[in-house]
């Protein structure tokens, strides 16, 4: 069953674009219904516009509470029909009450082995850890910091050459692998 797809970003946007791309070519049968960006500069807001997928600006700045800016997300969401938001790089904690409204359809990725190298980077946290694995998870989302449950993960082996810019990159070409697999996955159990 295709979904209806959010994506919540904050900057670059490759994550999203890949999604874009696999939805647009028939890799997922999911749609992208509209891209949101918390950062009116988001570079990513472009490339999504440059593919004709609706996009917008909701930033927390804008907004008199937390409360606020949530319910312009949730509205937003609601507008397009979203059944799943996949968040995208999206430098943003979301509350407890907006993830009960969007439970279990909530999903991000995150550069590494969860519940390893949790929050911020997370590839440089991992070089410092020695670590020989390195990778990527997508999991739901929870309160916490890269704490929900892990839906799926790809390894990544480190090289002693290795600094934070080849293992970022080459851990950002599995999240791209790692991102249509779950949502293949999610797919298939009719979420
Ligand atoms: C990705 O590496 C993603 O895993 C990470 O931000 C980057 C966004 O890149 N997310 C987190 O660290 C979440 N804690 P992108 O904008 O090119 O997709």
């Amino acid at each position: 069953m295709g979904l209806n797809l959010g994506i919540l970003i904050s900057g670059r946007g490759s994550n999203m674009l890949n999604l874009v791309n696999a939805s647009q070519r028939g890799l997922i049968k999911s749609k992208v219904k509209i891209v949101i960006s918390n950062n009116k500069n988001s570079i990513g807001i472009d490339k999504a516009k440059r593919k004709n997928i609706k996009t917008k600006i909701i930033n927390q700045k804008d907004y008199e509470s937390k409360k606020d800016f949530e319910n312009a997300l949730t509205n937003t969401l609601k507008n397009q029909n979203v059944d799943l938001v996949c968040l995208a790089g999206f430098m943003c904690i979301l509350s407890k009450k907006f993830l009960k409204e969007w439970h279990r359809k909530v999903i991000n990725i995150h550069p590494s082995l969860l519940p390893s190298f949790r929050g911020k980077n997370a590839v440089k946290q991992a070089l410092e850890n020695r670590v020989k694995t390195a990778g990527c998870s997508v999991h739901f989302v929870d309160e916490g910091i890269d704490t929900g449950e892990i839906i799926s993960q790809e390894e990544v082996p480190v090289s002693s050459n290795d600094d934070e810019e080849t293992l970022g990159k080459k851990i950002l070409k599995k999240e791209h692998v790692l991102y249509i697999k779950v949502i293949k996955e999610l797919e298939r159990n009719c979420f």
